[in-house]
């Protein structure tokens, strides 16, 4: 299940932004303080914070944003229509138990429920090896290499006609 991350999550999303999984997997931004107090109450329109829950327990976390209007631009001057997905969760103990497939899946209907939205984008680090082949297997396209910021990084697209509802 995905819900809508609240100010109550914010102890549980620094305990996991000190995991090292999320710290090799979040790049130069690693340690960089989220600021979830502040951020999780912010209700914007170009972002959702989301955490996945497996029998009541919060499992991972995942913020979709949309990639134009980001206030950052972190994405630079890309088309209307592209969200951006970032996904972790909390415990290594978790991984591989199809938790973070099926996150994804209800966050790609999310975005594309939106009629708008013409593709979905990831930039994995490119150490991230793991993660290349989970956004493969659900069917992302690696469509170019990047860097943002000291980070360098594999862009992964899935367009709407890639997806698949399934
Ligand atoms: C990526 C991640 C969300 C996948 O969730 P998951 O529940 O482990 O994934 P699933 O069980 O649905 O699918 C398993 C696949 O996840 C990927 N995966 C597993 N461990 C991983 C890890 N430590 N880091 C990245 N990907 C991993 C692998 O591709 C694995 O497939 P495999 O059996 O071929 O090895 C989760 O592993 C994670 O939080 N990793 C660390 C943070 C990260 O890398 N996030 C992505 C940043 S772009």
């Amino acid at each position: 299940m995905l819900r809508k991350a609240s100010a109550a999550d914010a102890a549980l999303l620094r305990i996991w932004d000190k995991t090292q999984h999320v710290i090799d997997a979040t790049g130069a931004d690693a340690g960089s303080d989220w600021n979830w107090e502040a951020e999780l109450p912010r209700d914007v329109t170009w972002r959702e914070f989301l955490v996945g829950e497996v029998a009541g327990r919060a499992v991972g976390f995942m913020q979709i944003i949309d990639a134009r209007e980001e206030e950052t631009h972190y994405w630079g001057d890309v088309d209307p229509g592209l969200r951006a997905i970032d996904i972790w969760l909390g415990d290594a103990a978790d991984f591989g138990k199809g938790y973070g497939c099926a996150m994804m899946r209800l966050a790609l209907a999310r975005c594309f429920a939106d009629s708008s939205v013409t593709a979905v984008l990831i930039d994995p680090l490119v150490s991230n090896a793991k993660a290349h082949r989970f956004y493969e297997r659900l069917g992302f396209r690696r469509t170019g290499r990047q860097m943002f910021g000291e980070d360098d990084c594999f862009v992964y697209r899935m367009a709407r006609s890639e997806w698949t509802a399934g």
